[in-house]
């Protein structure tokens, strides 16, 4: 089974988001698993400090490497790679999603005020991933984020998974846009394609509007589609 153990000073965050539909039913389901790891919990002070100011000055302060060096250690024989969340790490995808789905698990960092002693990183080893060019107070939504990605795309997890495969970033494409019951509403009508029955021209609709859509919103994604 897919196991996520997450180091955190705030474990009591997890799995938050993750309790609830998709993700929710496959924790109870027994899909997916969660270990949760407190880091304070490794400190030597007797007052459970876990940080202390940044050598060379400035602001903030910084998560000792022994203390979470410690915590890493206690999951030793957890599967997956150790993912340190950070904002100068690699870009977090749908692709790096499709590659964690097929992991046996990961073990989150999260750090937290200013970061994490570098040695600990180096020592370890470790990736480093972000979620975005912006800078987050901790790293548990990262986690939960790539979790909820992820988790996704485990076995048995969507009932249909061809509803996976037209999903945006799946081909490359951003997704075609959706329309559900009353036929009419507001006075605007559905495309009458998706009413024709003629399910070769409402694919062709689906690629041609999957391809105008991602032209328009995402030309990054296009050009790199049309490369491809
Ligand atoms: C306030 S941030 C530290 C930011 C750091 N001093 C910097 O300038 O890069 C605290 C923690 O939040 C997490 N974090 C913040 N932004 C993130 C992002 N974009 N992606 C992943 N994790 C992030 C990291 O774990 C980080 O150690």
């Amino acid at each position: 089974m897919w196991n996520a153990t997450v180091l955190s000073l705030f474990p009591e965050m997890f799995p938050g988001t993750l309790d609830f539909s998709i993700s929710g039913k496959a924790l109870k389901k027994g899909l997916w698993s969660l270990k949760k790891i407190n880091i304070r919990d490794f400190s030597n002070d007797k007052n459970g400090k876990v940080d202390d100011v940044p050598f060379g000055g400035g602001h903030g302060m910084v998560l000792k490497p022994e203390v979470l060096d410690k915590a890493l250690k206690s999951a030793a024989y957890d599967k997956g790679p150790r993912i340190y969340l950070s904002p100068r790490g690699r870009k977090f995808d749908q692709s790096f999603a499709k590659e964690l789905s097929k992991e046996k698990g990961v073990v989150f960092i999260c750090g937290r005020y200013e970061g994490v002693d570098e040695r600990f990183l180096n020592h370890n080893d470790i990736q480093e991933v972000s979620v975005g060019d912006y800078i987050l107070s901790g790293g548990e939504i990262g986690a939960q984020l790539i979790m909820d990605a992820t988790i996704r795309l485990l076995p048995n997890v969507i009932g249909n998974s061809k509803g996976l495969i037209e999903e945006s970033f799946e081909g490359g494409l951003l997704e075609y846009p959706l329309y559900t019951q009353p036929r009419v509403w507001n006075g605007i009508e559905v495309p009458e394609v998706l009413i024709s029955g003629d399910h070769k021209k409402i694919e062709m609709w689906k690629i041609k509007m999957s391809e105008e859509i991602t032209k328009s919103k995402r030309p990054d994604l296009w050009s790199k589609y049309l490369k491809s």
